[in-house]
Parts: structure tokens; C-alpha cells; sequence
């Protein structure tokens, strides 16, 4: 029997590296998706060089019509089976909704909720066909809040967090081995915190922040446990349980200024 093998989208940077290493080391080859290809061939050749590993670089830009589709397609041509899909590519735009650029939005939604929604169909058919395999899905603890200055990013993760815990749901009472989990992390100390691309910069203390390793292993540990949604850290499962105790009416306004007060 052949390695397993693994797809990450956002391979080339933050908790997507991470993502990548732990499973190298854990014994998966690697398909490495991302829009960069020469990062994706620096990670991919230090992967392969210390674990042994086999690794194939995808370059692909999520946010291009169809780019699931052919990103399957490519995987097949090449005989590659996924038993671990990592749906991690995601962007974030900070800002007042109608001072963002509608462009930046629509990429947004276009791969932080449809290439996500194309890969997982897409996978998971080919998984409960063989009757195993694993999706981890990244949602964001913003999945539990409406954010003002946030809102379309906050409601694309809501978006994950819903429809992974229900294809979850749907998976484990169709007994077809496929595990499907959502992580939520919190701040996150990645490019993402602190990228001029994404518009306003939010300033979040550092030691309000999780690492990417730590995020990246609560998750995958989580998903091959079979949880879900996982949020990782105590701190963010406190947030997350605090979420629910105010309407979110109050939440949002609570939010709302908490955002506006801390962003340049
Ligand atoms: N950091 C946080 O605080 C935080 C918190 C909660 C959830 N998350 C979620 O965690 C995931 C990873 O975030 P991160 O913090 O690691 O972000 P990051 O450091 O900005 O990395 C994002 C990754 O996505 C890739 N990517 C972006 N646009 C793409 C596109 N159009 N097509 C293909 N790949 C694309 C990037 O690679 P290229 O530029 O090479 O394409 C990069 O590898 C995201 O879904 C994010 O929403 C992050």
C-alpha cells in the first residue's frame, strides 16, 4: 500500500505551512496548493528533504471560475488520492463595507466559501467511495459573531461553520468514513494580522494571539479525533462561549466598537 496523501490550499504561508509539516511529518505526501509557486517549491523541497515525503506542487488561484474543479481534475490526472483534504486558503478585508472594493469581496466569498464548497463535494464523494478520508475545514472563531468593519469576512467563516458541521452530520449517519471537521481559530500570528493587502490593520496585542503550529496541530489532531468543530485554545473557547450568552444584538454593538476602536 502506497503513502496517504494530503491537499492543503494556502500552502505556501502561515497555519497552511504548518498544516503542511505536521502531516509530512505524521507520514502523508503532499499536494501543495497555493498561489505562489516558488514559495510552494521552497516548502515543498524542504518537506520532502526531512520527512521523506513526496510532495506535488498545484500553483492555483482559488478565486478563478472553476479553479475546484480543475484542481480536482489535475489530482486525478496525476493519480493522486486524497485522504486528507485541508480547505485552508482564506482571505480577510478589514474596513467600512462600502469603502471596500467590491472586487476584493466577491474574491473573498469566491475562496473562503465557494472553492471551499467545490473542493469538499468534490473530495468527499471521491472519500465515501473508498470509505475513508478526512476534511478540516477552516472556519474562524469571527464564525460566531457578526463583525462591523469585518462583516463579509466574519460571514463567509459563519458560512464554513455551518455547512461543515452539517455535511459532518450528513457523513456520520451515512456511515461512509469520511470525517469532516471545522477549526475556528482565534488571532492567529500569520501574515493575515498584519498584511496591507486586506485594507484597515486591526491592532491585536501579540499575546492575544495563538501560534500557527499550535492552531495548525489543535487542528489536526481534532479533525482525526473526529470533533466537528474545533476551537483551539482556552481562550478562545471562553470567547466562544461567552458569544452565546449575550443577544447578538449586544454582541454586535459590542463588536462593532471593540473593532472600530482597534483598527487603523
Ligand atoms: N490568522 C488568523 O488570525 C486566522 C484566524 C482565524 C482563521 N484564520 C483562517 O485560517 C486560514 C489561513 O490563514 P493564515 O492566517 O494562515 O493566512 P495567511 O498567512 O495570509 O495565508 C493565506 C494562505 O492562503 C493562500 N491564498 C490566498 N489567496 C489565495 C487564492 N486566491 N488562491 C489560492 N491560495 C490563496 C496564500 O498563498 P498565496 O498568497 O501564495 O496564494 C497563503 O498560503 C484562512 O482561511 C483564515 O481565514 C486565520
Amino acid at each position: 500500500m502506497g503513502n496517504r496523501t494530503a491537499l492543503v490550499t494556502g500552502a505556501s504561508d502561515g497555519i497552511g505551512l504548518e498544516f503542511s509539516d505536521i502531516l509530512a511529518a505524521r507520514g502523508y505526501d503532499l499536494v501543495l496548493v497555493a498561489r505562489r509557486e516558488d514559495k510552494l517549491n521552497e516548502v515543498s523541497a524542504k518537506l520532502s528533504q526531512k520527512y521523506g515525503i513526496n510532495c506535488t506542487v498545484m500553483a492555483a488561484d482559488l478565486s478563478e471560475p472553476q479553479a475546484a474543479q480543475i484542481l480536482f481534475q489535475r489530482t486525478c490526472g496525476q493519480n493522486l488520492q486524497i485522504d486528507f483534504l485541508v480547505n485552508n486558503a482564506g482571505l480577510l478585508h478589514n474596513g467600512f463595507f462600502t469603502e471596500l472594493g467590491l472586487a476584493e469581496q466577491e474574491r473573498m466569498i469566491t475562496v473562503n466559501v465557494l472553492a471551499l464548497t467545490s473542493l469538499s463535494h468534490l473530495y468527499a464523494n471521491d472519500m465515501a467511495t473508498r470509505e475513508k478520508g478526512y476534511i478540516l475545514n477552516l472556519a474562524s472563531l469571527a464564525a460566531w459573531m457578526a463583525i462591523p468593519n469585518q462583516n463579509v469576512y466574519a460571514a463567509t467563516k459563519a458560512y464554513v461553520l455551518s455547512f461543515t458541521q452539517a455535511l459532518a452530520d450528513e457523513m456520520k449517519a451515512a456511515n461512509n468514513g469520511v470525517v469532516v471537521s471545522a477549526l475556528c481559530p482565534g488571532y492567529t500570528a500569520t501574515k493575515m494580522m498584519d498584511n496591507p493587502d486586506q485594507g484597515a490593520k486591526l491592532r491585536i496585542a501579540p499575546n492575544m494571539m495563538m501560534s500557527a503550529k499550535e492552531v495548525a496541530e489543535l487542528g489536526i489532531k481534532g479533525c482525526l479525533a473526529g470533533k466537528s468543530a474545533i476551537v483551539p485554545g482556552a481562550a478562545n473557547k471562553i470567547t466562544a462561549a461567552i458569544t452565546r450568552l449575550f443577544s447578538k444584538t449586544l454582541l454586535t454593538k459590542l463588536v462593532g466598537s471593540f473593532y472600530r476602536n482597534n483598527m487603523d
